[in-house]
């Protein structure tokens, strides 16, 4: 059974007497009438695999847990029925549905928790001072009351709270919707690593996470072998390498799009990624269309994300992506030495300011040509090792080192 037909805010079910149909209608219209709640749309079958994409972009919360099973999410307060209701961002008429319950398994996407960290992240990043002002602060005001409502699991207060702060909101689309140059340099700024982080937990959470288990299937000791770099050290190497606003990104062998994402959040840059595989590939077209459409939520701007589906040894887009590219990233970590150089043939065309990261050093550190004969391709490139900590890669728990290659032709 799901979890839309037990809430007496669903559709009508199928099989029941036309008097309960009419009574659910004449409900149904009433609840609408109010501004905040929602019914729950049918949603339809959940996608039976990762590779069967979403047309349209944002994944709404409330599409989540309608999709789950019945028992995997319950109403906060056990003697109130199922409330949705939808929460308001702050770029005019931008809005998302969230199913007020809580999972029953540790560990399951939480919608109240959702709501209690993205109101604050957006007070905090996407509202002007003076209109923040207006939702009070985490002691008193709206806020106040939303943060109590998600504590004590308490859904009516949680959905009054949420349609004050809908009303605040409208107020600040309002003036956004001004024809005057205020809000410019404010809406120009870049969401803050706080904020993108927070954006692509929710993408990921949306569409990644139901099908996570599926990245797993792949050959083990192959080129194919899924890892991710974490958010705080994609931070960390974009820190280094200097990445700037209108770059051009590229990452090869992608995954599920992830620092492709990120860079192209925080830093504004054209950001582009390439994946062989099926799975994380269909995964992180999921997670572009969620991601763009959410960071447009945010009223953040975003530099041009392209995902593509291929073989980075074999596809021309690339081939003209890595001429222009200001900083690429091979996270070659789990790469045969035949792939790294098969790598190292196509970035002969790259710019000679390209700064080019990898897990794996390409060339040897501290290289000295007269010392031995190093290979023609290797010997343009000069090589710095870089140290991070515990937990920032998925495989490991424990720290280890980057590589940023330089193009150096003159010595090579
Ligand atoms: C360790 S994952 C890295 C994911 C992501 N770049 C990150 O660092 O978080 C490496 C990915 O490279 C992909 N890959 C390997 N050979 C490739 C090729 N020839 N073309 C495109 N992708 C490739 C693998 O399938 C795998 O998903």
């Amino acid at each position: 059974m799901s979890l839309r037909s037990s809430s007496p805010l669903s559709s009508p079910r199928s099989g029941a007497s036309r008097g309960d149909g009419r009574l659910r209608e004449r409900r149904r219209r009433r609840l609408e009438t109010r501004p905040g709640y929602v019914v729950v749309p049918d949603l339809g079958e959940p996608p039976s695999s990762p590779t069967r994409r979403h047309e349209s972009g944002l994944v709404h919360s409330a599409t989540m847990v309608a999709r789950a099973l019945a028992s995997k999410y319950k109403p906060l307060d056990k003697n109130s029925d199922l409330i949705t209701i939808e929460l308001f961002y702050p770029c005019p008429n931008a809005k998302e549905r969230y199913t007020l319950a809580y999972p029953t398994t540790a560990g399951e996407y939480n919608p109240v928790h959702d709501i209690y960290t993205t109101v604050p992240l957006i007070l905090e990043n996407c509202v002007t001072e003076a209109y923040a002002s207006r939702f009070g602060t985490n002691r008193h005001g709206i806020l106040r009351s939303i943060m109590k409502a998600c504590h004590t699991k308490d859904p009516h207060g949680l959905a009054s709270a949420i349609e004050d702060y809908n009303d605040e909101m409208q107020h600040y689309w309002s003036a956004l919707s001004l024809p005057d140059d205020t809000f410019v340099p404010f809406l120009a700024q870049s969401a803050s690593y706080d904020l993108v982080v927070h954006m692509m937990e929710q993408s990921y959470a949306r569409t990644v996470a139901p099908f996570a288990d599926a990245l797993n299937h792949y050959t083990g000791f192959s080129n194919n072998v899924y890892g991710e770099i974490k958010h705080r050290l994609v931070a960390q190497i974009m820190n280094t390498v200097k990445l700037k606003p209108g770059m051009v990104y590229l990452d090869m062998g992608s995954g599920i799009g992830n620092t492709v994402l990120q860079v192209a959040a925080e830093h504004n840059c054209e950001s582009w990624g390439i994946e062989v595989m099926e799975t994380p590939a269909a995964l992180a077209d999921s997670q572009r269309r969620d991601f763009t459409e959410r960071v447009r939520l945010y009223n953040k701007p975003c530099g041009t994300i392209s995902l593509l589906h291929g073989d980075f040894l074999n596809t021309p887009a690339i081939d003209a992506v890595i001429q222009r590219a200001d900083v690429i990233l091979v996270n070659n970590y789990a790469f045969s030495a035949e792939l790294n150089h098969q790598i190292l043939a196509k970035l002969l065309d790259v710019k000679n300011t390209v700064k080019i990261v990898t897990l794996k050093a390409f060339v040897a550190v501290e290289r000295r040509l007269s010392a031995r004969r190093v290979d023609a391709i290797e010997s343009i490139f000069r090589v710095t090792e870089h140290y991070f900590g515990k937990s920032c890669v998925s495989w490991t728990n424990e720290g280890g080192s980057f590589f940023v290659h330089t193009v150096d032709r003159a010595s090579g």
